[in-house]
Formats: structure tokens, C-alpha cells, sequence
């Protein structure tokens, strides 16, 4: 990979990206996110490919009502739904979403929510003018960054550039009114490491389960 396609990588725009753009989420990731967060009320999760995230949220928040969608099907969740043309509210949502449209789902998430919106995202989703306005206007509560690095799977495939990407949890709280924090999120190597390799190991059809109740119009 030369030095400029790298570069695109790490900002979200490589053009070996599938249009799908599925990276699961690491169940260490959502843990950690939950150790720190509470989260009151529904939780919707919009493109939760193998539900990841879901199924992390719906063992730790047990009495929480979870609502999980995407635009693909991996075998979970309601799937074709689009959630950028979602017209529903929710108390919360939480996900990691496509990184080539960021910015999109961050501002739908918070325009569909009133409590609280965590997305996992790349740390350099802090840079770039065309986020200023987003970050200037939204209620940007804590960024919550992975002290070394989360490998994250394409399609359950190791990316050969995952060591250089820093990610985040980005969460904003609609009842904030402050400056941004900043926090860290040291990681347990070998938990990291088992983690990872259960994301790996994970089938859609291993995780076919109901579908979740709720509909986004
Ligand atoms: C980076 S993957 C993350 C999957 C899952 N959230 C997780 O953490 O494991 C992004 C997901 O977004 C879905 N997606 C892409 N565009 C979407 C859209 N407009 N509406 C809903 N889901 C979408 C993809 O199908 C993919 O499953």
C-alpha cells in the first residue's frame, strides 16, 4: 500500500472498501463503552451487522429494550432498513457505523434520539473543517480513546494496516452542557486478543436469532 492510499485508509476512504463497509465491532470494545456509560431507556442499534454490539448490549443492559437494524442482511436484526431515512426517535442509540458516512449518522443519530448517541469511530473523526460545524453544534459529551490499538475484521478478515488506526468512542448527551471530555480506555492485551479472535471466529449463522421487535418509520 503506498503512503497515499494508507492515508485514505486511516481516514475512511479506501478504495478497497466494500460497499458494505462491515467491520464488527470487538465485544471488548461494547464492555468497555458499558463500564462507563449508562444507558437508560430503548437503545437502537442501526446497522448492526452480526449484532456485535447487540448482543453485548442485550447481555449488560438486560432491561433495556434493544432494537437492531441494517441496511444488509448478515442474518440479524431487521435488515433493508435504511437508517439515514429512519423517522423514529429513540432514548439512545449506539454503533459502529460505515466510515465513509460518519458524519451522516452522526447527525441523524442525534436528530433521532434524546438521550444519549455513542459511536465508535476513528480519533481522526476529531480532525477536518467539514467537522467543525458538527462538533461546534452537538452536545459532545466524552471521547473515550483506545489506548492501543482495537483490531477491528474486515468481513472477518485482519486488515494489514489495523495497527495503525486509533479508534474512539465518540458519545454525545443530548442533556450535556459543557466542554467535550477526554478519557482513556486501556485495553488488557490478552483480553484484546481473545476478543478479536471470537469477532473472528463469529458466523452470521451462528447468530441467527429472532428478529428484533420495532419498526424505524
Ligand atoms: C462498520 S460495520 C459495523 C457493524 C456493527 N455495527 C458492529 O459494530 O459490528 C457498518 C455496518 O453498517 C451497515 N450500513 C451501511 N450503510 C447503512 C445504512 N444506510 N443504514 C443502515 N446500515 C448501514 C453495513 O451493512 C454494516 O453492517
Amino acid at each position: 500500500m503506498n503512503q497515499i492510499s494508507q492515508a485514505h485508509s486511516i481516514v475512511g476512504q479506501s478504495r478497497g472498501r466494500p460497499e458494505t463497509d462491515f467491520y464488527p465491532t470487538p465485544p471488548v470494545a461494547t464492555i468497555e463503552l458499558l463500564q462507563r456509560e449508562r444507558f437508560d431507556g430503548t437503545i437502537c442499534e442501526p446497522c448492526c451487522g452480526t449484532g456485535a454490539i447487540s448482543e453485548i448490549l442485550k447481555e449488560k443492559s438486560p432491561y433495556s429494550d434493544i432494537y437492531s437494524y441494517d441496511l444488509n442482511d448478515y442474518g440479524y436484526g431487521e435488515t433493508g432498513v435504511d437508517f439515514l431515512e429512519a423517522n423514529r426517535l429513540w432514548d439512545n442509540i449506539i454503533t459502529n457505523p460505515p466510515y465513509s458516512l460518519a458524519s451522516e449518522f452522526v447527525q441523524q443519530a442525534l436528530d433521532r434520539t434524546t438521550s444519549k448517541v455513542a459511536m465508535l469511530l476513528k480519533t481522526v473523526f476529531l480532525e477536518g473543517v467539514s467537522r467543525y460545524g458538527l462538533f461546534k453544534s452537538t452536545p459532545l459529551k466524552t471521547v473515550y480513546v483506545f489506548s492501543g490499538r482495537l483490531s477491528l475484521y474486515r468481513n472477518g478478515e485482519k486488515l494489514a494496516n489495523q495497527g495503525m488506526i486509533s479508534y474512539s468512542w465518540f458519545v454525545w448527551d443530548h442533556n450535556y452542557n459543557g466542554p467535550p471530555n477526554l478519557d482513556w480506555i486501556l485495553l488488557d492485551k490478552n483480553v484484546q486478543n481473545s476478543a478479536t479472535e471470537q469477532v473472528k471466529a463469529m458466523k452470521a449463522s451462528e447468530l441467527l436469532l429472532p428478529l428484533c421487535q420495532g419498526s424505524l418509520k
